[in-house]
């Protein structure tokens, strides 16, 4: 018998994309798109609540995004000012913690002084750990987890190296999901997705709902995951034999 993942994945990460067709489809401006998005972002939290998935990252602002035109960069970074006002509270309450991943600096002071805020705010909690990846790549991550190791004067082993990722807070991520229909990670979490399921969704984000989630969930469950084994190691056998008649003949 096969044996197949858990019934929900205890992190689930997510490239929410697709807001900016929602709106033009719409006759709207792109940050509509991006306001529903938020919306979609909220629901999805209160899902991973209810369903007991303990860790939910999302990609909020890459750091390709800033060449993106300056009303929508500008439209972005107020969305998080304003998200973050309106949100943190009700997070709060609901046990979310929440953590921001990604290079700050070039962010403005207020923004990082309501990140740091609603950080501290929310450090005590349990339930769920959110991370917003926000102005984060893929490779900033690797590059600036080796640039920690070199300046401590440390070996650049695996290890270590995923020690001083952005997310070593947490497990890797079993399932990443992709809405908007393109197949790619667009500089997501390459280090943490080495073993993510990936789950492609046709579903543009602002119209991702529950009831897409657990098509998600759904899949999820039905894979085999191996971490480069073989099934027969898997399914209890070493090179084809039982693991137990293994231990007796040794
Ligand atoms: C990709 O859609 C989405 C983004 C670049 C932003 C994602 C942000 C949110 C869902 C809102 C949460 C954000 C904050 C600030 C808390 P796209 O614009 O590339 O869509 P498209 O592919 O249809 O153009």
């Amino acid at each position: 018998m096969a044996i197949l993942s858990p019934i929900v994945p205890h992190h689930v990460a997510i490239v929410m994309d697709g807001n900016g067709r929602w709106a033009t489809k719409r006759f709207l401006p792109r940050i509509a798109g991006h306001k529903q998005g938020v919306n979609s972002l909220t629901r999805c939290v209160q899902a991973c609540l209810e369903r007991g998935i303990r860790v939910l990252t999302v990609f909020a602002f890459s750091s390709e995004n800033w060449n993106r035109p300056s009303e929508e960069v500008s439209g972005l970074m107020k969305l998080l000012a304003l998200s973050l006002s309106k949100e943190v509270q009700s997070l709060n309450a609901n046990g979310v913690r929440i953590y921001f991943v990604g290079n700050r600096e070039p962010l403005s002071e207020k923004v990082q002084a309501g990140l740091a805020q609603a950080e501290r705010m929310t450090s005590g909690n349990q339930r769920l750990i959110f991370n917003v990846c926000f102005n984060y790549g893929g490779r900033w991550d690797i590059a600036q987890a080796a640039q920690r190791l070199s300046s401590r004067g440390e070996a650049i082993t695996e290890l270590a190296l995923d020690r001083a990722m952005a997310l070593a807070h947490v497990p890797d991520p079993d399932l990443l999901i992709r809405t908007g229909g393109e197949l790619r990670l667009s500089n997501f979490l390459l280090w943490q997705a080495a073993y993510s399921e990936l789950y492609f969704s046709d579903k543009l984000w602002p119209s991702f709902d529950e009831a897409a989630l657990d098509e998600a969930i759904a899949v999820f469950r039905t894979r085999e995951r191996r971490f480069g084994q073989t099934p027969g190691q898997l399914n209890g056998k070493v090179n084809g034999r039982d693991k137990n008649q293994n231990a007796e003949v040794a």
